[in-house]
């Protein structure tokens, strides 16, 4: 069992680092294995609209977009974690993600999501709903904690500090492991929901 943790800072070891570690000791402790790829710092672009991915199943683009995608269909989870940048989430891993989720076409059905966020003061709900909607179009259930996953710092190791903001991590390391857990048995047990065709409506008159 694996967790894909996408850490959207640009800053090696900064407070999303610090609320990744948290997280990792605990999916150590339950026997998940964990791997982070540090986005925040890479050379992202954002997506062009140009349709390529519905024909290919992956983007136009062939960087790093297109290896977490392998990495993505392989896991049972995935945690977004960004910095808070103007109540918002850090602007490369949104173009990360806007082209991951888009240009895939594998089923994420019952893979579980988390989103983690970190800032030094505001604008944690916000970027907490931003990302939680990744995993809310796609049948991906969203493990939560004991509060809303944030954890507070400004300069780098200052969230270490944050005792109650570490809790919340810890907390939900170990409900996402149940959560996983039991969804793995459910699936054995009584296989995925079935399926629908979808019926696509664009609101356009014709
Ligand atoms: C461009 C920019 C915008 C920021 N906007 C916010 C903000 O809206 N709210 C906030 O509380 N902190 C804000 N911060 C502070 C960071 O969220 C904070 O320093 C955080 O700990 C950074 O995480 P990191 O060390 O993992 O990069 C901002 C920082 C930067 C560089």
């Amino acid at each position: 069992m694996k967790v894909l943790i996408l850490n959207g800072s640009p800053r090696v070891n900064g407070n999303t680092t610090v609320a990744i570690n948290e997280l990792a000791k605990i999916f150590e402790q339950e026997n998940i294995e964990t791997e982070t790829l540090q986005i925040g710092n890479k050379d992202i672009r954002g997506c062009i609209a140009c349709g390529s991915c519905g024909k290919t199943g992956k983007c136009a683009f062939d960087d790093a977009v297109n290896e977490i995608a392998s990495k993505f269909e392989a896991t049972d989870g995935l945690i977004l974690a960004s910095p808070v940048y103007y109540a918002s989430a850090n602007a490369t891993l949104i173009a990360c993600l806007d082209r991951l989720f888009y240009s895939t076409h594998f089923d994420k059905t019952m893979k579980v999501g988390a989103s983690v966020v970190v800032a030094r003061r505001g604008g944690c709900s916000a970027t907490f709903d931003e990302l939680n909607k990744y995993f809310t179009i796609c049948g991906m259930p969203v493990a939560s904690s004991q509060y809303w996953n944030s954890l507070h710092g400004r300069e780098k190791g200052d969230a270490e500090l944050d005792a109650e903001g570490l809790q919340t991590m810890r907390t939900l390391a170990r409900n996402m492991s149940f959560l996983m857990k039991s969804i793995a048995l459910g699936k054995e047990k009584f296989g995925l929901p079935q399926k629908e065709e979808w019926t696509p409506t664009h609101f356009i008159k014709k």
